[in-house]
């Protein structure tokens, strides 16, 4: 399998998206304007960020920034963001969906995603995605965190077929049955938490295998969302593990140990979103448009 530093997957759409990028959750603005320069300078050309994560801003700076150091042209990188779960609804997304084309310094962004399914609103959030889309805002549509009922849902009323559903993936929760309908419907799947956020890093068997390829665990597992034909975003904060994210075309896994990490699955899940109902304020978010605050270090 020849896969390089610029192996992309064809959406849907036609449109080519790097399989590999850089997510910047849980990171702030300066810390993400840092990360995503590192990144860009070390070969990647596609950067994950959300409303919700407080850093469109310091993206947006990284990125120009990143731009200008490397020479590069925005078209050269694969930038998505997501709609914050109170901004959800027709008209809100849309008037919303500006202030995050301000933050991130550029006109239109290459993946917009439905963040989360909040109930009662995403299918009027996806119809709002089609306009974004039409205007020639978004290059590509998708959906987040959807199961395969909600999936079923945007199917039955979308004009536009979503392009990806992002949700968690990593070696202990691989979520068979969304892949397959995904599979299916020609919607690809992107790993959020390929590394599980970390917590899949001490895995024994893991580690085993990545001591046969001399490779990190870290190497091990992004190396097997590539194989998977999964579209991956680790993030760092650390330029070394940023590197060491993106060295992972020099090997190959065998198909036995394919096999054997396909088999580490176990429902591990870090959060679970077949329940998930936006109300209120869980966790500290808010679901007031009012009362976001730009400068807020990180909301998850
Ligand atoms: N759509 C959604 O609902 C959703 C939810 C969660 C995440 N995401 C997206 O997916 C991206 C990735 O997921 P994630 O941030 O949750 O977790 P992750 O990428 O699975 O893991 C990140 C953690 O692993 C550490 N790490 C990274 N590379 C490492 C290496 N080579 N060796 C050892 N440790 C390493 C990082 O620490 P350091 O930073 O200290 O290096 C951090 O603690 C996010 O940033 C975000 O863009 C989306």
């Amino acid at each position: 399998m020849s896969l390089t530093m610029n192996s992309t997957i064809t959406l849907n759409n036609g449109v080519k998206m790097p399989q590999l990028g850089m997510g910047v959750w849980q990171i702030n603005n300066a810390g993400a304007a840092q990360s995503v320069q590192w990144a860009i300078k070390h070969g990647y050309r596609a950067i994950d960020t959300a409303k919700q994560y407080g850093n469109e801003a310091g993206v947006g700076e990284g990125l120009a920034k990143a731009l200008a150091d490397n020479n590069l042209r925005r078209k050269d990188v694969f930038l998505t963001t997501k709609i914050f779960n109170g901004d959800q609804g027709y008209q809100s997304t849309l008037d919303n969906f500006e202030g995050q084309l301000n933050r991130l310094q550029t006109d239109y962004v290459d993946l917009l995603l439905i963040h989360w399914p909040v109930d009662g609103k995403y299918m009027d959030t996806w119809r709002a995605l089609e306009t974004i889309y039409r205007e020639g805002k978004a290059r590509a549509i998708g959906v987040s965190n959807f199961n395969i009922s909600r999936l079923k849902d945007i199917l039955k009323m979308a004009s536009i077929k979503p392009a990806v559903n992002q949700m968690e993936f990593n070696p202990v929760c691989q979520e068979g049955d969304i892949k397959q309908f995904c599979d299916r419907h020609n919607i690809h799947l992107e790993a959020w938490s390929p590394l599980g956020g970390g917590r899949v890093l001490q895995n024994k068997v893991l580690e085993s295998i990545a001591d046969k390829y001399d490779k990190s665990v870290a190497q091990i597992i992004l190396r097997w969302d590539l194989q998977r034909g999964v579209i991956t975003i680790p993030k760092s904060v650390h330029e070394d593990r940023i590197v060491q994210n993106s060295d992972i075309y020099d090997f190959e896994l065998s198909e036995d140990d394919v096999k054997l990490i396909n088999g580490l699955d176990n429902d591990d899940r870090s959060l679970w979103y077949g329940g998930f109902k936006w109300s209120g304020n869980p966790e500290g978010y808010t679901d007031s448009v009012a009362s976001w605050d730009d400068d807020k270090e990180f909301i998850h």
